[in-house]
């Protein structure tokens, strides 16, 4: 077993750290902008019966894999895999984690370091009573610099590794038990203002919640079905990684449910903050990635005592994206620093180096190489976005469901739920079955041939 990380002290820090990976730029930034682009209700509501039908069911299954595994993704799954008597070649799902989690941490480093950037701004007050048409320029202007876009791309992911470096124990521990309840109030207190001050917070509720039949494709589908895997961190081994230092005696159903429902309900308060601002100052809820670093600051910017919430909101999204981004090195490093007997912190700064180097491909696709396609129509950028969310991780879910469905062993996957009654049990091996995988295969055969 791998000890350099050690074990979570409790059930409640693995669902804080669980939900600390969950709760990130996922929730935050990309969830607003992709229901932005693609029609609000009919979007949330594909969004949130994958989380409910694929995304906890696979959930569950991730964190039973890595505690009756007790290593790396990798490992897990060869040792599982020999004690199911089953194929060695499903260890894939661990391969295939490592890559996206390459992709992800890549794309993730990128725009993070805008917030960080932009935590920066607001305390330096460059919001104070600014204008719209100026807060979009101010955001054209920074992503246009790939100088500024590396700078903080660096500055972002060195966070990153000198936390994973100290293993999970000492650092991160602590700080998701602090940072996930602030983060937590001030999204509260932020809807609170949004509702209170915009004038447009039923045009925020019912542009995310009311579906309009015109608006729906098979892309909306597939799209939410990519962000469900992405915002609830499955797929790709990173919640496995972080069952593996569950302590014995904690029930998993349960703690999933909580982590789906903490980070579900984190992802729809942001939208509640940011579509009401986006209607009251006529902007486009379709504005892509920029949409939170252009309608947020400009709320903030004309808000009593805005300067304060704006740098405490840019500091908890990045402490947000940091408890994520942790976690999505985390099948990478395990994996070294356990196969490879390189130290934990030698891991970290590998894995955090050449994801680094990839996340250079990004931070340029939003300046100097922006014509440049890798997919078609797709940027850099765009593309290890789609790749990753879209491709890999819902792949990833289908491996995973069809292997603790079918293959896994039925005393390991009995005796990790040993505390669920049988008809729950039953239920869970079924959509592990047939639902999730069908589902998710239905979904991407659905997007292909239309
Ligand atoms: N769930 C994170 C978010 O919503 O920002 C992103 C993420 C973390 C994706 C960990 C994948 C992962 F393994």
């Amino acid at each position: 077993m791998n000890n350099s990380s050690g074990m979570w002290s409790s059930r409640l820090i693995f669902v804080l750290a669980a939900a600390g990976s969950a709760v990130g730029l996922g929730n935050i930034w990309r969830f607003p902008y992709v229901t932005g682009e693609n029609g609000g209700g009919v979007f949330v509501i594909a969004y949130l019966l994958c989380i409910a039908v694929i995304g906890l069911p696979i959930m569950i299954a991730e964190i039973v894999l890595g505690r009756a595994g007790r290593s790396s993704p990798i490992s897990s799954m060869q040792i599982l895999a020999r004690r199911s008597y089953a194929n060695s070649g499903w260890q894939l799902i661990g391969w295939m984690g490592v890559i996206a989690g390459f992709m992800i941490l890549s794309f993730y480093s990128v725009i993070a370091g805008w917030a960080l950037a932009y935590l920066i701004k607001m305390m330096q007050g460059l919001f104070v009573e600014i204008d719209s048409v100026a807060a979009e320029s101010l955001f054209e202007n920074f992503i246009g610099s790939p100088q500024r876009l590396i700078f903080w791309h660096t500055a972002f992911m060195s966070l990153t590794i000198i936390i994973t470096a100290r293993g999970v124990g000492r650092g991160l521990e602590k700080a998701v038990k602090f940072l996930m309840p602030g983060l937590f109030f001030l999204l509260v207190l932020l809807v609170f203002w949004a509702a209170a001050t915009s004038g447009h917070f039923l045009e925020g509720l019912d542009f995310m919640f009311s579906p309009k039949p015109e608006d729906f494709s098979g892309d909306s589908v597939f799209l939410a079905m990519g962000q469900a895997f992405f915002t609830l961190s499955l797929g790709m081994g990173a919640i496995m990684a972080y069952g593996a230092y569950l302590p014995q005696s904690s029930g998993i159903a349960s703690s999933a449910l909580t982590i789906g429902v903490l980070d579900t309900i984190v992802a729809l308060l942001s939208g509640m903050i940011i579509f009401p601002i986006v209607f009251a100052n006529q902007l486009e809820p379709s504005a892509g990635p920029g949409l939170m670093f252009v309608s947020l600051p400009l709320a903030f910017g004309n808000m009593l005592g805005g300067q304060i919430f704006g740098s405490l909101f840019f500091l908890l999204v990045t402490f947000a994206a940091i408890t994520s981004a942790i976690s999505i090195s985390e099948p990478a490093i395990a994996w070294l620093s356990e196969k490879r007997r390189l130290s934990r912190a030698a891991s970290a700064y590998l894995i955090g180096f050449l994801a680094w180097i990839l996340g250079l491909g990004s931070a340029l696709s939003f300046n100097i190489m922006n014509e440049f396609t890798l997919l078609p129509d797709k940027t850099f950028f765009d593309s290890m976005d789609f790749l990753s969310n879209n491709i890999l991780l819902p792949f990833g879910g289908i491996l995973i469901s069809l292997f603790v469905g079918w293959r896994l062993d039925k005393e390991i996957l009995s005796s990790q739920l040993s505390e669920v009654p049988s008809w729950l049990l039953k239920s869970l091996v079924f959509s592990l079955r047939f639902v999730a995988p069908g589902g998710i295969f239905l979904v991407i055969a659905m997007t292909f041939v239309s």
